[in-house]
């Protein structure tokens, strides 16, 4: 909180606040990112835009079918999401891209309510093990008994629905530049997810 208003203090003219979910209210995939980035999501209002993160992340959704248009890294660039919402497990920037638990707990809810108002999802993309933790919390099961890895897919329940939590190593720039995630693994996980979302 503090971060953000000294954000805002210093970059006026930037969104700087808590960043709305992308995509439609049918969405059947749903991608939880981490948090937004000064300079990308917290300066254009959109998860992952303008973000390094963002590029790897929407070429990804478009290869999958889940998006129309094309990503420019401008909320105004007609990019459209197809049964599929991007969100983040923390709404606003945190200093150095690192949220303390105390902003990830205080965040818990809205994600909570997020997934509670998506009468079609199927499928959970969690981008990174924070993401990942905090959903498998907000689900109210046990991190011991779902433990976060690359391609991981459990099957859980919401609100007795079932739902696919599937996870992924966070397509940020120190993840792609070092090797970490390649575009290829980035792929497979998507390709888990359109496995469940295609299926009726
Ligand atoms: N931008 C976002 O909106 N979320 C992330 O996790 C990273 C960058």
């Amino acid at each position: 909180m503090a971060y953000r208003e000294e954000v805002a203090a210093k970059e006026p003219d930037w969104f700087n606040g808590a960043v709305p979910s992308f995509g439609p209210e049918d969405a059947e995939l749903l991608i939880i990112g981490l948090a937004p980035g000064v300079t990308g999501a917290n300066r254009t209002g959109r998860p992952f835009t303008g973000d390094w993160a963002g590029d790897l992340l929407y070429a990804t959704i478009d290869k999958f079918g889940y998006s129309t248009g094309t990503y420019d890294a401008r909320p105004d660039d007609g990019l459209e999401l197809k049964r599929a919402m991007i969100t983040n497990a923390v709404r606003c920037v945190p200093p150095q891209n690192k949220p303390v638990g105390a902003e990830i707990n205080q965040c818990r809810p809205f994600l909570s309510a997020r997934i509670a108002a998506l009468p079609k999802l199927k499928a959970m993309i969690c981008l990174g093990k924070i993401s990942h933790d905090s959903t498998v919390r907000t689900l109210g099961l046990k991190l011991k008994d779902y433990p976060f890895g690359h391609g991981t897919h459990y099957d859980v329940e919401f609100a007795g629905r079932p739902l696919a939590l599937i996870s992924s190593y966070h397509c940020s720039r120190y993840n792609t530049n070092t090797g970490r995630l390649t575009p290829e693994m980035f792929e497979g996980v998507f390709a888990l997810a359109k496995g469940v979302t295609d299926t009726a």
